[in-house]
């Protein structure tokens, strides 16, 4: 149970660190970076994927589940992040994408029964927008996400087989587990029936506009999901599984049965009001399971997504929640999203969420020698070395909480506290976050341990937009 709580850092390697000045970032680039990670105090990193693919969907596109792609590098330089990794104590988890492969996947030529077929389509949306199906000699293909991703036949056991096979080939290198994508499309439903009008879910989270108007009960969570994902626990065995179920709290549990954790999007997509926020936690918590994630490569960063006001409370929230917490590169400095580049890279919008990790001051960033895939945001403002020497930049402040999370006690409890304060205790220490602008009473004695801007508590008063980390042994009281 290694990560019970631990911080699991994002890396999108695309964007993290350039070793060879092709302006891709690659695996000889996260093995030169290690000792950053090492030095902030996570736990293990994940990497966005890294199979030789097109790069259609960058990597959520797979052409081999058991290669490197050679603009990231090559299996012996991945043995060597693995290697590094382990040194200093981290551990590395891959992204298994097992709902659909590349459409250049040798599979989808040599076994097209591996993958899902109708002479005609129904009503299904991909979650980019438009149909779910595209016609290809005759016959409609099936993709949850962009056409050139088919979605595989998990009915099918030569399927089965096959994903049991890469799966194993990674752990045997060394990896402690996977984040699973888009696991809630594993399986639709058998007879491909049409999904019906939107029943108005709160929490049907839809991706696309033509999705909205669709409850996506076939296209999508078939009930017999938890048959493929316990081929998928029986390949890994006890190493660490976290789902993208992209599905409110209250129907995780069949993922549950199988996965160790899933990813909270209730949180996620709250707004940055604390009512919303602690409906959110307390929903989530009410099960075992959560995995904490406020931004990523799909949904942008804390600082633009929260705004800059907000983001180091937002890393306060995320970090202080009791399970596993996922750290999106990046968001350790407060880099915002950026413009994109000149060209579109993805179709669905997300470049400005992947502009490139900023080391230094430099016009660079120090992230290539090159020139970059996309252009850095801001690094002459932003960047891991001026942060390093400040005691307190966004980055101090994530290091010093990661070093006091690790003291937090099990379990959590919600507190009652005046509107727009969230507060909760974590053992013998208390937590408040003021989503307002006004200066708030918080309902615990005691010191700050920890605050987002300097004397942002006195006399039990948390500034605007503050977070505060006390101990609350010296009791709680009434706001
Ligand atoms: C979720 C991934 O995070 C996203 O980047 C990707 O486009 C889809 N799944 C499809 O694989």
């Amino acid at each position: 149970m290694w990560w019970r709580d631990a911080v699991i850092y994002q890396i999108y390697p695309r964007s993290f660190q350039d070793s060879d000045g092709d302006g891709v970032g690659d695996l000889r680039g996260i093995e030169q970076r290690l000792d950053h990670l090492a030095w902030l105090g996570v736990d293990a990193l994940w990497l966005s994927p890294i199979y030789p693919s097109p790069m259609h969907d960058f990597g959520y596109d797979v052409a081999d589940y058991e290669d490197v792609d050679p603009v990231f590098g090559s299996l012996a330089d991945f043995d060597s992040v693995v290697a590094g990794a382990r040194e200093r104590g981290l551990r590395v988890l891959l992204d298994l994408v097992p709902c659909h492969t590349s459409i250049e996947h040798p599979w989808f030529r040599e076994h097209p029964d591996w993958y899902i077929w109708s002479d005609a389509p129904n009503n299904w949306y991909s979650a980019f927008g438009g149909s779910a199906w595209s016609r290809l000699n005759g016959r409609y293909y099936l993709h949850s996400f962009y056409p050139e991703q088919p979605d595989l036949d998990w009915r099918n056991p030569d399927v089965v087989a096959a994903m049991q096979h890469a799966l194993r080939f990674w752990i045997e290198r060394g990896v402690a587990g996977y984040r699973v994508d888009a696991i809630d499309r594993l399986l639709k439903d058998a007879q491909l029936r049409d999904d019906p009008p939107a029943s108005g879910d709160p929490f049907g989270l839809p991706l696309s506009e033509e999705e909205t108007k669709l409850a996506l009960t076939h296209s999508r969570n078939a009930p017999d999901t938890g048959q493929a994902l316990a081929r998928i626990r029986e390949a890994v065995g006890d190493s660490l599984l976290v789902g993208e179920v992209y599905l409110p709290s209250a129907r995780w549990q069949p993922y549950l049965d199988h996965l160790d954790a899933a990813f909270a999007f209730e949180l996620l997509h709250a707004p940055w009001e604390a009512e919303p926020l602690r409906r959110a936690i307390e929903a989530t918590t009410a099960r075992r399971g959560a995995a904490w994630v406020l931004s990523n490569h799909d949904f942008g960063r804390l600082v633009t997504r929260f705004g800059p006001e907000n983001a180091r409370a937002a890393a306060l929230l995320l970090l202080t929640l009791p399970g596993p917490a996922f750290l999106y590169q990046g968001d350790e400095i407060g880099l915002a999203d950026g413009p994109g580049g000149e060209r579109v890279h993805d179709r669905a919008g997300r470049d400005r969420f992947r502009h490139p990790m900023q080391w230094d001051g430099s016009p660079s960033g120090g992230f290539t020698s090159g020139e970059p895939w996309l252009p850095p945001v801001d690094p002459g403002a932003t960047n891991v070395d001026a942060q390093r020497e400040d005691p307190r930049s966004t980055l101090s402040l994530v290091r010093d909480l990661l070093a006091l999370r690790r003291v937090l006690g099990d379990g959590i409890e919600l507190v009652d506290a005046p509107p727009g304060l969230l507060a909760y205790r974590r053992g013998d220490h208390a937590v408040a976050i003021n989503t307002t602008a006004e200066a708030l009473r918080i309902p615990f004695r005691g010191d700050a341990l920890l605050e987002t801007a300097p004397a942002a508590l006195r006399n039990r008063t948390l500034a605007g937009h503050a977070g505060v980390i006390t101990r609350s042994d010296e009791g709680v009281g009434q706001p």
